[in-house]
């Protein structure tokens, strides 16, 4: 059957108006989706429906709002060939995002605030370098936004903490430069704000054998020149810490790329040290295995003393974009803390 172009044009502009229809009703509901409750493991979407792509990340809590820092991982899963020896995929580094919550389940995108340089195959922050575990911390003073990251070459040999500094939590954040802190390799690291304002790097360092912990200076800019060494020759990965009652925790991982480990944990009551082991704190299935994960923050619930949230990150080695987070509650017993496994859970009003 023939059509005149006259039908062919309202046919057109009807299917052109049911698919906006469609859109439009799509995105209002993904929109106004809110989330409810914690699902580890599974896929965690930002307010406009999109999966949140926020990897080894941490999370800064600032007038009333938490911004959630993390990797972007996007693009192909591949091998370089330096790499192949410890199972070392990677994607080509796109940046840091950031997301923005008040309620922790529904997060807003703010952007991608530290972009990588496409242009420039020596920068640092070229896409075919490495750029893991951004971690921000507010500085009263300056009033400056300070993010430390993981900067490294694709073969991890650098070694470097990176910094760079933002008049806002959204960014965007500009470069600074990367360094040995204390003249010491650095691989996964965090960042820890004491009470006191003093802020303090927790850096797998000596090839990942033995951790350092390193005052910053009162900007947070670079290494006081005071650090330890601890966990010697222990090989502790993605460290991350809290405080609790006066007491320092903290938890990593085991030294086996992305293939999952058991976890460690330990307590000191200064952050200098004796820091004392305490063993795996999960519970549940897979427990062993951090249920599959690897640490990367604990977050203090603001207005919740004792609240605390252990943020993991599963991996997929095959398809890092698919990477998943696990976020799950702690709870203090008379020796320590533990991390309990739950397939669904908020937090207490
Ligand atoms: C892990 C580390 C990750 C990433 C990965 C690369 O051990 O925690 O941040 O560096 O190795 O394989």
């Amino acid at each position: 059957m023939k059509t005149t172009k006259n039908q062919q044009c309202y046919a057109g502009r009807t299917i052109l108006v049911l698919m906006a229809w469609y859109a439009m009703s799509f995105s209002a509901y993904a929109a106004t989706a809110d989330h409810t409750q914690f699902k580890p493991g599974e896929i965690w979407t930002d307010t406009s429906g999109e999966p949140i792509n926020a990897h080894g990340g941490g999370i800064l809590y600032h007038d009333k709002v938490y911004y959630w820092y993390g990797e972007i991982k996007k693009g192909k899963t591949w091998m370089p060939e330096a790499n192949r020896s410890w199972n070392g995929t990677r994607v080509d580094v796109t940046g840091i995002s950031c997301y923005s919550s008040q309620d922790l389940y529904n997060w807003k995108y703010e952007g991608n605030v530290l972009p990588a340089v496409k242009d420039d195959p020596n920068h640092e922050l070229n896409t075919s370098k490495v750029l893991e575990r951004p971690k921000v911390l507010y500085n009263r003073t300056t009033k400056q936004f300070v993010m430390w990251i993981h900067v490294d070459s694709q073969d991890y040999a650098l070694s470097h903490a990176g910094v760079a500094t933002s008049n806002s939590p959204t960014g965007p954040f500009q470069y600074i430069g990367s360094f040995r802190p204390d003249g010491s390799m650095s691989r996964d690291m965090t960042v820890f704000m004491d009470e006191d304002g003093k802020a303090y790097l927790f850096h797998a360092s000596e090839n990942n054998a033995t951790l350092h912990i390193s005052l910053l200076t009162a900007d947070y800019l670079k290494p006081a020149g005071r650090f330890v060494r601890v966990f010697e020759g222990r090989s502790m990965e993605a460290p991350a810490v809290f405080k609790h009652q006066g007491r320092y925790y903290l938890v990593a991982s085991g030294c086996t790329g992305w293939a999952p480990n058991e976890a460690r944990s330990a307590v000191a009551e200064s952050i200098w040290g004796p820091w004392k082991e305490l063993g795996n704190p999960c519970r549940g299935p897979e427990a062993d295995l951090t249920f599959r994960g690897q640490s990367t923050y604990i977050l203090p619930v603001a207005d919740k003393p004792g609240t605390f949230i252990f943020m993991a990150d599963r991996w997929n080695q095959n398809n890092l974009p698919d990477s998943r987070y696990l976020w799950l509650p702690v709870t203090f017993t008379d020796k320590g803390f533990e991390v309990l496994w739950q397939t669904t859970w908020r937090l207490n009003k």
